[in-house]
Order: C-alpha cells, then structure tokens, then sequence
C-alpha cells in the first residue's frame, strides 16, 4: 500500500512545500464513506463540481447549487483527518465579482471546515483571486480544459494544442500566480503546456489529463473504480470494477431473493 505517514490534516502551506519534493496524490469524493478511505492513502481531496455528473447523472457541471457542494463537502471534513479538503466552487457563484465570489467562498470555508477552494477561470478571473487570498481564502486555480466553460469551448476538448493557444494557457498561469494562487490545476492541455507551466511555477501544478509533468495528478474517483458511466475521458487508467462488483452482488441479492433463500435464519433479527 502506498500510505503517506502523517498524523494531521496537511496544511496548504505543507502541500505548497511538496512541489519539487514529492509528488502530489489527489482523488475526488463526495461522501463520507469513500472519503474515508482514500484519507490515509491521498495528500488532497478535491470535492468536485465533477459530483454534478458522477453524483448525480446531470449533463454538465453548470447545475450544481452552493448548498450541495456545502454539504458534500461537510461530509468530506467530518469523516477524514489526514487529507487537505479543497471545495470545488459551482457555476456562477463567483465569477459575477470579486465580492459575489468572496461572499460564498466565505460560507464555503466557514459552514464546510475544507482548507482552500478551487475556481475554474483564466487571467479574467485573477483580480478575483487577489481578492479571496488577500482576505483569508486559499484558491486553486483550474486552468486549461475547464468543464464550466463546455458552452464557450463546444465540448469538452484538450487545449493548448498549437502555440498560440499554449501561450494563453502561459498567461493565465502567470496571471494566477501573480495574483496569489497557491497551486494551478492544469486540465486536458498537451503535455508541452503542462511542463512548460510546471516550470515556471513556484507553486505545484496538479494534472489530470494533463501529463506526468504536472507536481502532481488527481482523478476523478468514479472514473478510475469502473462507475463513470459512459463519458469517462480517454486518459483515465481504469484501476478497478467497483461497477462490475455491484452488479454482482446486486444480482446475488435478487436471485436469493427470488429463489426464496433469503433471509437465512442466520440474518433474521432476533437470531444470534
Ligand atoms: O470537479 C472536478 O472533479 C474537477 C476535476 C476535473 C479535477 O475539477
């Protein structure tokens, strides 16, 4: 098992610290039981806006309210204690201001105990960043592919994939920085982009489909048990079946069930 061997909650500042020393370790999950699980083996936890789709079989992750991603989160930092928790902030509850956004970052980290939050934005989105850091909030910033944008990219594709587009990816890493990021989250960009980001940032990159280049990697839980339904994205390693056992234990159930052999006296109640 590949078990990290801290005893606390891991600070932003102390995941800040693993750039260049380890690589950085991130699931998403949004209950408590599968939160619990991964909290002994993972540096992060990121409660996505991903649970939109994975969670709740929406289309996109435009539909998700501040108060399911509150709750989600509630659950997250009641059932660990070793993982730093970022919060995932939905569509539309920050990018309208600085103010709008520090308000409900503000309800975020106050009614959640997470330890940061994560806002998908490029350069636009960097006065806001300077905003919530200057006032006591640690942001994330996702750059590159960015599922609140599936409208105004048409779809979810990679990104950066000629120079031009590279060079934007560039700016708004910097951008970010400049701004107070404490990490950028690189998506669905090509592998040039990610190293070239990497390098030039003082803060970790984290990547998913983003390439080994990035200080470190998160994936969407769902995606790499076999339970991502059928839009799970070309990069995702598949690391087992959780689909398959349910099923197979779900089957198991009804097939008793019909064949009248159970409940077995040993699982009645009342029975010892
Ligand atoms: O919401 C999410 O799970 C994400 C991942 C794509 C990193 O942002």
């Amino acid at each position: 098992m590949s078990l990290h061997t801290r005893t606390k909650r891991l600070s932003v500042p102390q995941l800040v610290a693993m750039k260049g020393q380890q690589k950085i370790v991130s699931l998403t999950a949004y209950t408590s039981h599968i939160a619990k699980l991964m909290d002994p083996i993972v540096d992060f936890i990121l409660v996505g806006d991903s649970t939109a789709m994975v969670g709740y079989g929406r289309t996109s992750t435009l539909d998700l309210s501040l108060d399911e991603i509150i709750a989600h989160t509630r659950a997250v930092v009641s059932s660990t204690r070793l993982a730093c928790v970022i919060a995932d902030m939905p569509f539309g509850s920050y990018q309208e201001s600085p103010q709008q956004a520090y308000r409900n970052c503000a309800q975020v980290l106050a009614r959640t105990g997470c330890d940061a939050i994560k806002l998908e934005g490029g350069a636009v989105l960097a006065e806001t960043v300077e905003f919530l850091v200057k006032r006591g909030i640690p942001v994330m910033a996702h750059i590159g592919l960015m599922p609140q944008y599936v409208h105004t990219m048409g779809g979810f594709k990679a990104q950066g994939m000629n120079e031009t587009a590279a060079q934007a990816i560039e700016a708004d890493a910097r951008a970010h920085l400049a701004a107070g990021a404490f990490s950028l989250l690189l998506e669905g960009v090509a592998e040039g982009v990610a190293r070239r980001v990497t390098e030039l940032s003082p803060m970790p990159t984290i990547g998913i489909g983003a390439s080994p280049s990035c200080d470190g990697q998160v994936l969407v839980t769902e995606d790499m048990l076999g339970l991502g339904g059928d839009h799970v994205p070309r990069f995702v390693k598949q690391y087992a079946d959780v689909g398959a056992l349910i099923t197979q234990a779900c089957d198991a159930f009804a097939t008793q069930v019909r064949e009248g052999t159970f409940p077995e006296a040993r699982h009645c109640y009342g029975v010892d």
